[in-house]
């Protein structure tokens, strides 16, 4: 496994912002404004529409202050006409030190916030193949253990009317953001196969859990999301987004929890048949968050989407304020 450096000279934070939608106005489209936005994805999600989302990211924030205050996606954003009809619309988007962040990848082809560093990947390295890895990969867990104040997640919210509303959140301390990537558009023949046969049934059984098991997993939101091309094909790829209360959780199920542990021996057996001829690209990101330079804004939406069930409520204000 290789990991991106540490410390970049180039990035200290990285600013990431996902925006969903159940459906976005024609023209609306941030990857065209945005320099290294992710493409389109949509969301499988507990909730009946299946919407589109964003995932972006910025080199610093200043930059993600200039698109949150000024872009043409800022003032569609802000306009109240978004508080009525069927469309709820979220931004959620967070500021990451990078010593509250690393990333893993099985080979050498950067994605997601790794593409913002012009330094190469560094690697193999020492801190994986083991449980704790993660952990020890993140630098500010050298003096801090990154603990929730919260011992389990919250219960989920009152029948607190979401439609109709402009609804701002308030973030506890160290939430901890995985996202976790599979791309088999270079998987050819026995390898794609074995892949969506045996890896990706376990890997969506995984996701589905996690979406129906708040309280024992203390994971809060769960996304898994296929990737889309530009022009609306599929890409091969998917990625399962999940916010657990803090990393101690998110360690608790993918060491523990059969429904990872049968990804991992799934592909395993993969990884072993192939030897050095799997082409299944994976990777993923974890951030724990800081407890300022986090914004979870969600317009009109249906209760149950991404963290609105769990979180309590912050001040109302304009994003990007
Ligand atoms: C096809 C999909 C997946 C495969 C094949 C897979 C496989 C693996 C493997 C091989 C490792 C060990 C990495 C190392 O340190 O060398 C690992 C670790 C991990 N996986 Fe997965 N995984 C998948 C999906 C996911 C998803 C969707 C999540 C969470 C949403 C997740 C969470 C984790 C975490 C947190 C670790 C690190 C644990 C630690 O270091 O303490 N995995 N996984």
């Amino acid at each position: 496994m290789r990991r991106t450096k540490r410390r970049s000279r180039l990035c200290r934070d990285v600013t990431c912002q996902t925006s969903g939608s159940r459906q976005f106005p024609p023209g609306q489209r941030i990857s065209a404004t945005v320099r290294r936005s992710q493409l389109l994805t949509t969301e499988c999600s507990t909730i009946p529409a299946i919407p589109e989302i964003f995932v972006c990211y910025w080199r610093n924030t200043d930059g993600h202050a200039r698109f949150a205050n000024q872009s043409a996606f800022a003032r569609w954003f802000a306009d109240d006409a978004l508080l009525s009809g069927d469309v709820g619309v979220w931004v959620e988007a967070f500021r990451i030190p990078m010593t509250r962040f690393e990333t893993l990848f099985s080979t050498q082809c950067p994605a997601g916030a790794a593409r913002l560093t012009d330094n190469p990947m560094t690697g193999p390295i020492d801190e994986h193949g083991y449980w704790g890895g993660m952990r020890d990969r993140i630098p500010a867990s050298d003096r801090d253990e990154l603990s929730s104040a919260l011992d389990s997640a919250p219960s989920i919210a009152d029948q607190t009317e979401t439609r109709g509303r402009r609804l701002v959140l308030a973030v506890p301390e160290n939430l901890c953001l995985i996202r976790s990537a599979q791309d088999w558009s270079a998987c050819q023949g026995d390898e794609r196969d074995s892949y969506l046969r045996d890896v990706h049934p376990m890997l969506r059984k995984g996701m589905t859990f996690l979406m129906e098991n708040p309280a024992e997993t203390g994971c809060l939101t769960c996304r898994f999301i296929e990737q889309l091309t530009d022009d609306g094909g599929t890409a091969d790829k998917t990625f399962g987004m999940a916010y657990f209360l803090d990393m101690s959780k998110l360690e608790a199920w993918s060491k523990n929890h059969p429904t990872h542990l049968a990804i991992f021996d799934s592909f395993l057996s993969l990884a072993q048949r192939l030897g050095n001829e799997i082409t299944l690209r994976l990777w993923h990101e974890v951030a724990v968050l800081p407890p300022d330079g986090t914004r979870l804004e969600y317009v009109n939406c249906d209760r149950r989407t991404g963290l609105l069930p769990f979180l309590g409520l912050n001040r109302r204000s304009g994003y990007g304020a």
